[in-house]
């Protein structure tokens, strides 16, 4: 059975206007004692489940973090990755048998079934085969690619229209979309995939079953071209005479970061040796591709994208995707509905009740300790491989919110976007979506 594992903002309705301080008081204490608890009796009652990391970079060592916190309830026992510093480290951190060890996803796929799940972390362009190959030998599989009840209690009516904004960041997105591993077509894939399929993935969501009916879509890459290298720019920061007037400046986006004892993400992408120290930033600065001029890179995929959608019944929603923002990564969200509107802009949801005439916020509360390594992404990493690792262990699918078939129908409509976008047309879709 394969898995598409997202997590969609699992939490706790902790503030509600409605509801008496005693017993707002009293649901505190009991979240305080839920959270308290809540790791610790998952462990008592979940079998260990053994794990296979295929590509273990930066999104495959995330998810095996898990079993470093929680070892009594993932274990990992096999890695494949061509780095040989990537397995030497998984090894040493996770004592795996020198037998596991594999330089390619394939290797591993060869020999028999010896884990009970797979999680499958690879570049882009290397999710298919081995995701058909696992799926073959039986694995349980966690492929990493790219609200609801308050919609569906009616706090705002009928919902009429989503507008929902994706804040990339400038330097993200000069980082992982100009310099990096996303920047390229060809090496990768287009950026509303790339970037966006969890945010057409979430609309969909969010509309329940309602299926979308046409869409369209607009989008180009801005700036980050060859045209607005400025006159005397190098090609590469390290020896740039105008470094200093460029906010993408590689010097500022490592090495301040660096000198600052900041070696995590994105430094560490960086240092792709496994060597984390100023001496080997500043060589991978000169020789590699982060060290490049932004103006001057092979990029191709596009900094600033909108799909509009219309859905069964009317409904619509826009989606926007920007390159040039200050926030990284924070969604901004409101739904319209008939009766009320729904705002989310990082912390609280605001809830405007037109009937009552009245605005109140509800603030969503971690349910477990979320350890460092598993925070990112507002801690939906730590919901998502828990979720995950939990289903195997209790062979319980019903644990994970969303399986292929949700996954592959908002995938296409990513697909259709960027055909709209191409073609600069409106299309009208089919029943499979
Ligand atoms: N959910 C998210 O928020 C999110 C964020 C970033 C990336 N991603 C996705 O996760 C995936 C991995 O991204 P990443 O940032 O970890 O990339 P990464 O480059 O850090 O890791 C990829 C790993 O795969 C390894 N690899 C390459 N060829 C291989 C092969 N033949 N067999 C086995 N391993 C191989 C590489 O050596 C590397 O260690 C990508 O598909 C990316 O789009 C998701």
């Amino acid at each position: 059975m394969a898995f598409s594992c997202f997590s969609r903002g699992k939490g706790r309705t902790l503030q509600d206007p409605h509801r008496p301080a005693k017993e707002e008081e009293n649901i505190k204490k009991e979240d305080q004692k839920d959270t308290e608890n809540c790791n610790s009796n998952t462990e008592e009652e979940v079998r260990c489940v053994s794990v296979l990391v295929v590509g273990a970079g930066s999104r495959g060592s995330c998810y095996t973090s898990y079993a470093t916190c929680f070892p009594k309830l993932m274990k990992v026992v096999g890695v494949a990755d061509p780095r040989a510093c990537v397995r030497e480290e998984h090894r040493k951190l996770h004592n795996i048998d020198e037998d596991k060890l594999f330089e390619n996803w394939a290797d591993a796929a060869e020999v028999e079934k010896f884990a009970d799940a797979v999680i499958i972390a690879t570049p882009d362009r290397l999710h298919k085969d081995p995701a058909v190959a696992f799926a073959r030998k039986g694995y349980h599989m966690l492929l990493e690619k790219p609200m609801a009840e308050l919609i569906d209690s009616g706090a705002i009516g009928d919902v009429v229209h989503i507008q929902h904004m994706e804040p990339v960041g400038y330097w993200h997105f000069a980082h992982s979309f100009v310099r990096g591993n996303w920047r390229n077509e060809k090496e990768s894939t287009f950026s509303l995939l790339a970037k966006s399929c969890h945010d057409i993935d979430l609309i969909c969501y969010w509309l329940g079953k309602k299926r979308c009916l046409k869409v369209s879509s607009f989008g180009s890459l801005s700036h980050f071209t060859k045209e607005n290298k400025p006159k005397d720019a190098g090609s590469r920061c390290l020896d740039c005479s105008v470094e200093e007037t460029c906010p993408y400046s590689a010097k500022k986006l490592y090495l301040e970061r660096a000198e600052k004892g900041m070696f995590g993400w994105p430094v560490a992408v960086v240092c792709s040796n496994g060597v984390y120290d100023i001496e080997s930033l500043t060589d991978a600065l000169k020789t590699g591709p982060y060290g490049r001029c932004i103006y001057d890179c092979d990029n191709d995929v596009v900094s600033n994208q909108v799909v509009n959608m219309e859905f069964e019944g009317g409904l619509t929603a826009a989606f926007t995707m920007m390159a040039f923002t200050n926030s990284l990564g924070v969604r901004s969200t409101t739904i319209y509905g008939s009766k009320g509107e729904l705002c989310y802009n990082g912390g609280e949801i605001e809830v405007h009740d037109f009937t009552a005439r009245m605005t109140y916020r509800i603030h969503a509360k971690h349910t477990a300790f979320i350890p460092p390594h598993l925070a990112a992404h507002g801690g939906a990493d730590y919901y998502l491989i828990e979720n995950f690792i939990s289903a195997v262990a209790k062979g319980d699918p019903s644990l994970i919110q969303t399986g292929p078939d949700e996954t592959l129908r908002s995938h296409l409509l990513v697909f259709e976007a960027e055909r709209s976008r191409r073609e600069s047309c409106v299309l009208h879709l089919d029943d499979e979506l």
